[in-house]
């Protein structure tokens, strides 16, 4: 009898713990990412939109934002799939005795608010800047020691997108600071994507996935070749850090600036594409030209970097000045970039089964947007000097 009961009392109590390590386990996996759950839903694929800094710096102010709003939709930017409108930094000026961040009053005399209700009027979305140290990096308040204040703020003036930078974190840690914005987002209720911006610093390909959105891996970009090419195809082996909901970001769009050469900037959009990059155009939506709408708008490039996959493209190949990176895609086929970072025109040849790919494959140029027809076991194309060949292979 004692044996029995005692037995049953072990079972009852073994059930109980069972019961209670099942809710623990669930509770510790499902817990961290909690925020990510959520912030999956904002980021299923890598962010599109545009931002003031890499063209105006401080230079924002309303009627900036509400030009570059319209002509977003105008120009056709919003149907290929731009949506965020991003303030980044300089609209903020002061603290108010309560804590409060003020607005530049001069710069927005409307306030935050009714430009948020603005760029939503349109059907886009809106996004501001802070900093996680104590003042951004054109020394205005930032947001330490109020995380939790600001994303309160900037939630109730419906803002959908926050991009924080590390300016003036002497002594702080990032893998402290940041998940104090997650926390605060979470708690806001409002689905805002996290843009984690401290330029690769402690590594944030390993603690962002649980963090952010999207983090900022290496120091800014300029409108320079050099510049972006050193960027880009450094990112090699970040791959396995992103996915769904959680993006490495190589920094802004530079297409349109003007600093660089045709050919340059179809290699930075194709580069940005294949490393499932944030689509943030830096330019001047309002004046760009032709040439520039038909990089930042094709269709097939932006359909290699929104890839529902979600897995970023890698080096397969390189010998001197040349790379073949690519990227699987959804359908089953690949998306493959022939780079030629030399100085002068140069072949390249793809090799189908160094991609897997099958001997007799499919082939579509992207920028041309052309067919090239089924290829046998190999494609030679002739890549002019710091630029692309960009094309799908399918089966
Ligand atoms: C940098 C950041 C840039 C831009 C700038 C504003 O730290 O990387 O993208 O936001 O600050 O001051």
């Amino acid at each position: 009898m004692n044996d029995g009961s005692a037995r049953k009392f072990s079972k009852g109590a073994a059930a109980t713990l069972v019961l209670l390590t099942a809710l623990g386990l669930f509770l510790c996996a499902t817990s961290p990412h909690l925020a990510a759950a959520q912030s999956t839903n904002v980021a299923a694929t890598p962010p599109m939109g545009w931002n003031s800094w890499n063209k105006f710096g401080c230079n924002v102010s309303d009627r900036l934002i509400r030009e570059m709003t319209d002509a977003i939709v105008s120009t056709g930017m919003k149907d290929a799939g731009y949506q965020f409108v991003n303030i980044d930094d300089c609209w903020q000026v002061s603290r108010a005795a309560d804590g409060t961040i003020v607005v530049d009053p001069d710069r927005f005399p409307s306030g935050m608010k009714p430009l948020a209700d603005y760029v939503h009027s349109k059907g886009l979305k809106f996004g501001v800047y802070t900093d996680a140290g104590r003042m951004t990096c054109q020394k205005r308040p930032g947001s330490y020691e109020h995380e939790a204040q600001d994303i309160k703020t900037y939630a109730s003036w419906g803002v959908d997108y926050v991009k924080i930078d590390w300016c003036y974190s002497d002594g702080l840690d990032p893998e402290v600071q940041y998940p104090k914005f997650r926390d605060a987002i979470a708690q806001s209720g409002r689905p805002i994507v996290f843009s984690i911006c401290n330029w690769g610093v402690k590594a944030p390909w390993t603690w962002g996935p649980h963090t952010g959105n999207l983090w900022r891996t290496t120091g800014d970009i300029s409108d320079k070749y050099d510049s972006m090419s050193l960027i880009g195809f450094t990112q090699n082996g970040l791959g396995k850090f992103a996915g769904p909901g959680h993006w490495n970001d190589p920094d802004m769009l530079e297409v349109g600036n003007g600093g660089m050469k045709h050919d340059e900037y179809l290699t930075h959009m194709a580069l940005w594409a294949i490393l499932a990059a944030p689509l943030l155009a830096g330019n001047d939506i309002r004046s760009m030209s032709e040439e520039t709408k038909a990089i930042l708008m094709n269709p097939e490039v932006i359909a290699v970097d929104q890839d529902a996959k979600g897995v970023q493209g890698h080096r397969v190949w390189d010998e001197g000045p040349l790379e073949i990176w690519v990227r699987p895609l959804a359908d089953g086929s690949q998306a493959a970039a022939l780079f030629n970072r030399g100085e002068s025109a140069l072949k390249i040849t793809l090799d189908f089964k160094a991609i897997g790919a099958p001997a007799s494959a499919k082939l579509r140029d992207l920028w041309e947007r052309k067919d090239l027809g089924t290829v046998q076991n190999s494609y030679t194309a002739e890549v002019p000097k710091h630029g692309v060949v960009f094309l799908k292979v399918s089966k």
